[in-house]
């Protein structure tokens, strides 16, 4: 399963990436507007820091629209992914891009049909939503299971993108049932390298050899 960063802050980008977990990173308009600075340069740079696949997101809504963007956002790096809504000029856009050998990530997908339509036209990646369809009462990890079942029955090479997670027990079950990918907020990774029992464990065995090394007093 690969993790990418769900975010456009430069800092937790840095940080996770340079521990070595960050697979690729997904942004969206949302994300950058919570960053200060100009956009623009911000995904240069994360397309720079990243070796990964980068999604950026178009905000055009016409099928001109999103090719001229999608050419646009390509120029940034040959890592760059471009994410394109889930409607039916983003359909054609993408059946255009992925004949062009441009990857694609097909974004706001909430149904298994959406999903089979966006891998039918030549997605590279669907993004499915899932705490957002749990916010809404409905139980996101099954959307992925139907995905996941769907695409496995038919054999379509579209990656499954679970999005719009919310807590780590998310990533435990999309893993379980076989998505390819997750993206996560920066928090939810640092969420998920903790545990009580290790930072418990290491205080015991930090405060054991302080005792060793008073017994022992040349160890140093
Ligand atoms: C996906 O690519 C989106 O950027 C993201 O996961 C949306 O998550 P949210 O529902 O927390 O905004």
């Amino acid at each position: 399963m690969k993790i990418f960063l769900d975010t456009a802050n430069l800092d937790s980008i840095k940080k996770y990436n340079d521990m070595g977990l960050v697979d690729g990173v997904t942004t969206n308009p949302t994300l950058l507007s919570k960053e200060k600075g100009n956009p623009a340069d911000i995904m240069h740079e994360i397309v720079r820091i990243v070796k990964g696949p980068v999604s950026l997101e178009v905000v055009g809504t016409t099928y001109d629209s999103m090719m001229e963007e999608a050419h646009r956002l390509k120029k940034y790096g040959r890592n760059v992914v471009v994410k394109i809504p889930m409607l039916p000029d983003g359909m054609k856009a993408v059946k255009k891009l992925s004949e062009e050998g441009i990857e694609t990530n097909v974004t706001l997908v909430f149904s298994a049909n959406q999903a089979v339509l966006a891998a039918k036209a030549g997605a590279s990646y669907v993004s499915p939503f899932i705490g957002r369809l749990d916010d809404a009462g409905q139980d996101g990890m099954t959307l992925i299971r139907e995905i996941v079942q769907i695409f496995n029955n038919y054999k379509f090479t579209t990656n499954v993108l679970v999005a719009s997670v919310r807590h780590p027990m998310h990533v435990v079950e999309a893993g379980k049932v076989g998505a390819h990918v997750v993206t996560l907020p920066p928090d939810i990774l640092g969420k998920m390298m903790a545990h009580p029992l290790t930072d418990k464990g290491l205080a015991a065995f930090l405060a054991d050899w302080e005792k060793v090394k008073k017994e022992n007093p040349k160890l140093s």
